[in-house]
C-alpha cells in the first residue's frame, strides 16, 4: 500500500495568518467581556482550537463536546447526536462554538439550538472552513476562516476515516482515493 500525501489545498502559512486574524477580530469584539468560553467540537476542531485560543489576547476558558451523525461517513448523513456533553454550565457565559468545518450545516444548527437552551449570555460560532455549496440547513457563521468548494479536505484536525488529522496543512484527498 502506498502512502500518498494529500495535495496541499491551504498552506500552513495561510492557516497561521488567517487564525491570527480571527484571533485579533474575536479579541476586539469580546474586549469588554470577562471571559470568553470556547467550546470545541470534537474531534475535528482540536488543532484549530489550540491555535485559535493562543491567538486570543482576552481571557478565555475551554470546554469540549462531541457529536456524531447517525450512519456512516457515506452520504446522506443522518441527524446529529450528542456523544459527550460539556463539563461546565454555560448559563450566563459568553460562548463561542469552535468548529472545524461547516458542511451541510446540520451539526452547527443542532449545537446552536442545544446550547441556546442553556441560557448563555451570548452564543456565536467560529468555523475554520465552510462549504456553502453543500449547505442543507441555513446557519450563521460569525467568524469564518475560509470558504471552500465541495471537496473532502483533511489535515489540521480534519480526517478521512481517521487518517491525516495531524497534517500541518489542509489537503485534499488524492484522486486515487488513498
Ligand atoms: P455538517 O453537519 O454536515 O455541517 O458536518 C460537519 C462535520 O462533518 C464537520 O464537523 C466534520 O467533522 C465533518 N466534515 C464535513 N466535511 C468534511 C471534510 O471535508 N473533511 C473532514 N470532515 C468533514
Ligand atoms: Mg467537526
Amino acid at each position: 500500500m502506498t502512502r500518498e500525501e494529500p495535495q496541499v489545498f491551504i498552506t500552513e502559512e495561510a492557516i497561521r495568518r488567517r487564525v491570527g486574524e480571527l484571533g485579533r477580530r474575536i479579541s476586539k469584539d469580546y474586549a469588554q467581556v470577562d471571559i470568553l468560553h470556547l467550546v470545541g467540537v470534537l474531534r475535528g476542531s482540536f488543532i484549530f482550537l489550540a491555535d485559535l485560543s493562543r491567538a486570543l489576547t482576552i481571557p478565555g476558558s475551554v470546554d469540549f463536546l462531541a457529536v456524531a451523525s447517525y450512519g456512516t461517513t457515506v452520504a446522506p448523513k443522518g441527524p446529529v447526536r450528542l456523544i459527550t456533553d460539556l463539563r461546565t454550565d454555560i448559563a450566563g457565559k459568553h460562548v463561542l462554538i469552535v468548529e472545524d468545518i461547516v458542511d451541510t450545516g446540520d451539526t452547527l444548527a443542532y449545537l446552536m439550538a442545544l446550547l441556546a437552551l442553556r441560557g448563555p449570555a451570548s452564543l456565536k460560532c467560529c468555523a475554520l472552513l465552510s462549504k456553502p455549496a453543500s449547505r442543507q440547513t441555513e446557519v450563521r457563521i460569525d467568524y469564518l476562516g475560509f470558504e471552500i468548494p465541495d471537496v473532502w479536505v483533511v489535515g489540521y484536525g480534519l480526517d478521512d476515516r481517521e487518517r491525516h488529522r495531524a497534517l500541518p496543512y489542509i489537503g485534499v484527498r488524492s484522486p486515487s482515493g488513498s
